[in-house]
């Protein structure tokens, strides 16, 4: 595979300061989009081509163009961050590009070289720095992402894509801060089954979900969790996050049952609770062991993880056989550590002894 150079065409037109600073005042989440982005073509026979840095712009796309009838299509997330220094440093971009790798496989698509991906991020990064917000946990959040662009309805693995990056400043994923949230277990639907889409970034598996998640909200809670698709019984993860267990100083995730997504926050967290002490593992967890948990209070905290909700405390769980809240229903001790010291690491106030930072 070869690696295409990306050209730079900057915008003659990029956001007024004072415009550019109110929002990075107020970013919420995915709302704004940065002055740029990076697009690169891919064509049976040729491989990666065109690839530039250009304004953000909309796309214009035929009816017929296949990703809108039949999805193949495949996204990231990851952050950069603004350091001590003023300077701007991306978290585990590699990781990142091997995993889209990874859903490309699944999904039929052609594999991007992990330099080309890591090198379209610093290009945007770097063009659109003032975007990196410089105050507390807030980043700028990038999108990488690649669809079929062939025009027609044949049903096969298109022969044309595209691959973009997008960048959007995000402050806090759940608007009111750090507060626990409320989950619904997912019984009636399921996210993947053993074999299907689970461990790829791709889009169905989130259009997928909207309805378990609008079920969620019926019965008042914030977020879905997601069960296996053959007993319904063991714990997989959220919409977006996956799941931590704390059992004291013991803390377990579920494992990779290859229905879940590997994410990349969950693996960090598994060599920063090592570091700092606590006993870790990836296992099965069931619903019954979750309450029973409860009940006799050997389970102490649950917490959900991943790039853009970062950690975030569960604090009750409803389903259609039981209610319970997670221990006092308030942040935990050992979830706020945590999130320290991952934030403490990506926004360099800590030491980043796994080389997981990226600076620019
Ligand atoms: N699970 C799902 C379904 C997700 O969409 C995400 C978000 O990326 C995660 C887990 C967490 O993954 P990561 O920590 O790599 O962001
Ligand atoms: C992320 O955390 O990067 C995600 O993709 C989660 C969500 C916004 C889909």
């Amino acid at each position: 595979m070869t690696t295409p150079t990306i050209e730079l065409k900057p915008s003659s037109h990029p956001l007024a300061d004072a415009e550019r600073n109110a929002i990075l005042g107020s970013p919420g989440f995915g709302r704004h989009f940065t002055d740029h982005m990076v697009t690169i073509k891919w064509t049976e026979g040729r491989g990666w081509h065109d690839a530039q840095l250009v304004p953000y712009a909309p796309l214009s796309i035929d009816p017929a163009n296949m990703t809108l009838h039949y999805a193949q299509t495949i996204f990231e997330g990851l952050k950069a961050y603004r350091q001590p220094d003023g300077s701007v440093a991306t978290f585990r971009p590699e990781a990142n590009a091997r995993r889209f790798q990874a859903s490309a496989r699944r999904l039929a698509m052609p594999e991007l070289p992990v330099e080309t991906f890591i090198e379209a991020c610093d290009v945007l990064v770097r063009q659109d720095k003032a975007w990196v917000p410089t105050e507390g946990e807030a980043s700028l959040y990038l999108r990488p992402f690649m669809f079929a662009s062939e025009v027609g309805l044949g049903v096969r693995p298109a022969n044309e894509y595209l691959f973009l990056v997008i960048a959007s400043p995000a402050g806090a994923y759940f608007s009111g801060g750090v507060k626990p949230v409320s989950v619904w277990l997912s019984e009636e639907y399921v996210r993947a089954a053993p074999g299907g889409t689970g461990a790829a970034k791709t889009g169905g598996n989130y259009a997928a979900s909207l309805v378990a998640q609008a079920q969620a909200i019926e019965h008042g809670c914030d977020q879905v969790v997601w069960l296996d698709a053959i007993e319904r019984r063991w714990i997989e993860e959220m919409g977006g996050m996956n799941l931590y267990f704390v059992y004291g100083n013991r803390i377990v995730t579920p494992e990779l049952s290859g229905s879940l997504l590997p994410g990349i926050t969950r693996d960090s967290l598994l060599n920063i609770a090592a570091d700092l002490g606590y006993e870790v593992a990836e296992g099965r967890i069931s619903v019954d062991d979750w309450k029973r948990g409860n009940e006799d209070g050997s389970l102490t905290e649950v917490f959900a993880c991943g790039t853009a909700a970062v950690i975030t405390p569960v604090g009750s769980v409803k389903s259609t056989r039981a209610d319970w809240s997670v221990a006092d229903g308030r942040p935990g001790e050992v979830t706020m550590r945590l999130r320290e010291a991952l934030l403490d690491i990506q926004t360099g106030r800590a030491a980043d002894a796994h080389h997981w930072m990226h600076p620019l």
